[in-house]
């Protein structure tokens, strides 16, 4: 596991858990000696006794040593930081560098996995700076949210592997055999495309859900009921998404200005970060728009959640 953050610990120790062997490498000594310690700095409920149990049971090990730790490697996962770079693109920096430094490191075999969010082609092009022709390269999203990130792990609503080669995906679908969830194999470009995907989703459903509670809260309402009836396969999950913000940058960042945005106008689909900026204010003016068409009265005192006025 290479970058031990939310993604890489919390993948490191999991796999771990499921009874792998796994070293962890991370350029930040500071980290790493904490790590060894099992003194995890990130707030997840279950992490720092997921990471004791695996350092006790010998699972689990921690190094600043890139090169090392993926020495004797059977997969090897870059759970590094993309961060929105100039201009809006995606900062592949640290997914390049650690390319190039673990070229030569790699054992025949080996196959390279992708778990940062990053652009369709990334596979492609990590491969080429890999250069080696006995090394498969998978793309694997992760969808984890942050203060869930050991549950979402354990209990994932897929597995997205893509791969160009079957033996590779299967070896690393083979990976989370303990787990309970829908497994999904397909192309590389498909599985990077997913991850932007499912965060632009997301943040239209957000967006959506907290304008759809003005609007209950205004006409007394239980936003709940309301969402609940309006999309049944969704029971239960607007209560989720209402109150809840836009996950910061790793959201709306390659959304609006970054990644996705930015991909989608090299491909030549023009506007695609207006397709964004027009979509959530459209989620919200459909709420809105609810009521107009509708012409329900204004309510000025909101009556409890749950209870529902007459007439
Ligand atoms: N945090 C989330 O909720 C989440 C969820 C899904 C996907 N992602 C994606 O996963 C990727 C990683 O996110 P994160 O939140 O774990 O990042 P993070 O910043 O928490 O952790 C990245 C780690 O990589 C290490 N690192 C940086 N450069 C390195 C190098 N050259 N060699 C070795 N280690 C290096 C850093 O020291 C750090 O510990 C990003 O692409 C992110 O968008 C994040």
């Amino acid at each position: 596991m290479i970058g031990t953050g939310y993604v890489g610990l919390t993948t490191g120790a999991c796999l771990a858990s499921l009874g792998h062997s796994v070293v962890c490498a991370d350029a930040d000594p500071h980290k790493v000696e904490r790590l060894r310690e099992a003194r995890v700095d990130i707030l997840e409920p279950g992490l720092p006794e997921t990471v004791r149990d695996a350092l006790d049971a010998a699972l689990l090990d921690f190094t600043g040593d890139t090169a090392a730790a993926v020495a004797e490697a059977g997969v090897v996962f870059l759970c590094l930081p993309t961060p929105m770079g100039a201009g809006g693109a995606a900062d592949l920096a640290a997914v390049e560098a650690v390319a190039a430094q673990i070229r030569e490191e790699l054992p025949p075999g080996c196959v390279v996995v992708n778990k940062s969010t990053v652009p369709v082609g990334t596979s492609e092009r990590v491969a080429t700076l890999l250069g080696r022709d006995d090394v498969a390269v998978v793309s694997n999203p992760e969808f984890l949210r942050e203060g869930r990130a050991v549950h979402d792990f354990l209990h994932p609503d897929r597995i997205v592997i893509g791969a160009a080669d079957r033996d590779a995906a299967r070896r690393v679908a083979d990976l989370y055999a303990g787990l309970d969830a829908p497994l999904v194999l397909t192309d590389p470009a498909s599985a990077e495309l997913t991850k932007y995907a499912a965060n632009f989703f997301l943040a239209m459903k957000l967006s959506f859900a907290n304008n759809l509670a003005t609007v209950c809260e205004r006409l007394s309402l239980a936003m709940t009921i309301v969402a609940d009836i309006t999309t049944p396969r969704e029971r239960g999950r607007y209560q989720g998404y209402f109150m809840a913000v836009f996950g910061g940058a790793s959201i709306v960042g390659p959304l609006v200005g970054g990644a996705f945005a930015d991909r989608a106008e090299l491909l030549g689909i023009a506007g695609w970060r207006w397709i964004f900026l027009i979509n959530v204010p459209l989620a919200a003016a459909a709420a809105v728009a609810i009521t107009r068409v509708l012409r329900f009265p204004h309510r000025r005192a909101p009556s409890p959640v749950g209870r529902r006025r007459m007439g």
